[in-house]
């Protein structure tokens, strides 16, 4: 048995999540409903801050990549875990800010910052904004000069690794909307130009190569690239970077081709990490750089499932089977987007044993609006609940009112008692911003 597993099979065949009866939740809940484990989430939290505090003295920072997952509970759990979070949008911030999240442990991204984004970082004094074009470096000089401040930046560059799953390929010149490629000069560039600022205090570099990456070595390669561009910009530029933030993209178990990872292989992630960061500062005679990582999915993503109620049931003779469920790509369009596979089970019938391939299909009007196809389930029936799992990164967070369907609560538990940390959505919350010009009326 993982030690990380949250999901378990109670007396009744009924699935329970951090001690929960997903039965009595949905009878408590309705559907669709979101399900999070506090446990797990402070857990994995505590492996990476751990792993930074033995591994490497203290001399780093974990961020909770909020994007995977933000409302204001999932703050104040970093809040207390004693990490820092990163955000991408003022809404992220915001929530943050209004979580009661220290700005000091706030960094900000994003490639096109709006302006009004950046005033609210200035203003409310986050920890660090990570730079992404010459543009967003002006503009915040100006800010920070009109307040009399100066405002601590990092600045992305792009390493020439890109990630994906069980690979990873360099690449000379990244391709991409963000950051600043070393290989060609633009990182080095704005360094100079930010080094220039007045009311910019340049404080080292961030990179993130990618995203759901089980491949440890690719991290340290990342690393390895980013330590040889700051010794570069050491002797070039005159310039020590402190800070060298590697961003986050450590994998999760979705389906049967992703491997179950322990706790002890998460800090084994970092560990490979660390020691990569350390021989390189030592084969440049460089200070070791404050470390920051941000993993979002693997903080959240299987802590979390998503629980629906079986609807119409379809059998297309010789063909397929379709079984619909009450949500869709309004609270995961992933598969939709990326045709992520994920696993499903019934929740009030978990005991018993797979003896049909179906598709599971959301209630939105597109025939792509797919949860899972050939998923192996029992028989399944009207009234049933499904689950499907791993679902606590990248969904509440990229779910929509598509259709005006209702996104779903939230519900987090916590030894078995369960609470809302987003409460379900009405229909007057979907009218809400409507206006209805006089000449219409
Ligand atoms: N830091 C930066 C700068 C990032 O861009 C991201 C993710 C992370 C950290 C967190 O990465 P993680 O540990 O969660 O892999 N919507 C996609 C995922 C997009 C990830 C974008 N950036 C999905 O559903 O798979």
């Amino acid at each position: 048995m993982n030690e990380r597993a949250t999901l378990k099979i109670n007396a009744d065949g009924h699935l329970t999540i951090g001690g929960a009866d997903a039965v009595d939740l949905v009878k408590q809940f309705g559907t669709p409903l979101y399900v999070f484990d506090e446990a797990h989430i402070r857990n994995m939290m505590r492996v990476y801050k751990n792993t930074i505090d033995s591994e490497y003295n203290g001399n780093g920072q974990v961020l909770y990549a909020s994007k995977a997952f933000s409302c204001m509970a999932v703050y104040a759990i970093a809040r207390q875990e004693n990490i820092g979070v990163d955000v991408v949008s003022g809404g992220e911030l915001y929530t943050a800010l209004k979580a009661g999240f220290d700005p000091q442990k706030i960094y900000m991204h994003g490639n096109n910052k709006l302006l009004s984004e950046l005033e609210l970082a200035v203003d409310s004094k986050v920890g660090y904004i990570v730079v992404d074009s010459f543009r967003e470096a002006d503009i915040l000089d100006e800010l920070a000069s009109r307040r009399n401040i100066k405002q601590n930046v990092l600045i992305r560059v792009n390493p020439g690794v890109e990630a994906h799953t069980h690979a990873f390929v360099q690449t000379a010149r990244t391709d991409s909307k963000f950051g600043f490629s070393i290989s060609d000069g633009a990182a080095e560039e704005i360094s100079l130009h930010i080094l220039s600022k007045k009311n910019l205090c340049l404080k080292g570099y961030h990179c993130h190569i990618g995203s759901q990456i089980f491949e440890k070595q690719s991290f340290a390669l990342a690393a390895d690239k980013v330590m040889d561009f700051m010794a570069e910009m050491k002797i070039k530029l005159s310039f020590t970077a402190e800070v060298l933030n590697i961003g986050g993209g450590f994998g999760i178990w979705y389906n049967e081709e992703d491997p179950k990872l322990k706790y002890a292989d998460y800090a084994e992630y970092l560990k490979v990490l660390i020691q990569a960061v350390k021989n390189k500062a030592k084969e440049h005679a460089i200070k070791e750089p404050y470390l920051v990582i941000e993993p979002g999915r693997s903080i959240v993503g299987e802590a979390g499932i998503t629980l629906y109620t079986v609807g119409a049931i379809k059998e297309i003779q010789g063909i397929k089977k379709y079984v619909a469920v009450d949500g869709g790509m309004f609270d995961n369009p992933r598969y939709a987007l990326y045709q992520s596979k994920y696993s499903v089970l019934l929740a009030n019938r978990a005991d018993e044993k797979c003896t049909e391939k179906v598709t599971i299909a959301g209630k939105c009007c597109e025939s792509g609006d797919l949860i899972a196809v050939d998923a192996a389930l029992p028989k399944a029936e009207s009234g049933d609940i499904l689950a499907v799992l791993s679902t606590g990164a990248y969904n509440y967070s990229m779910a929509s009112n598509y259709n005006r369907n209702l996104i779903p609560a939230a519900v987090l538990v916590k030894e078995g008692k369960s609470e809302y940390i987003v409460k379900p959505q009405t229909y007057d919350d979907i009218i809400r911003n409507d206006a209805v010009p006089e000449y219409l009326k």
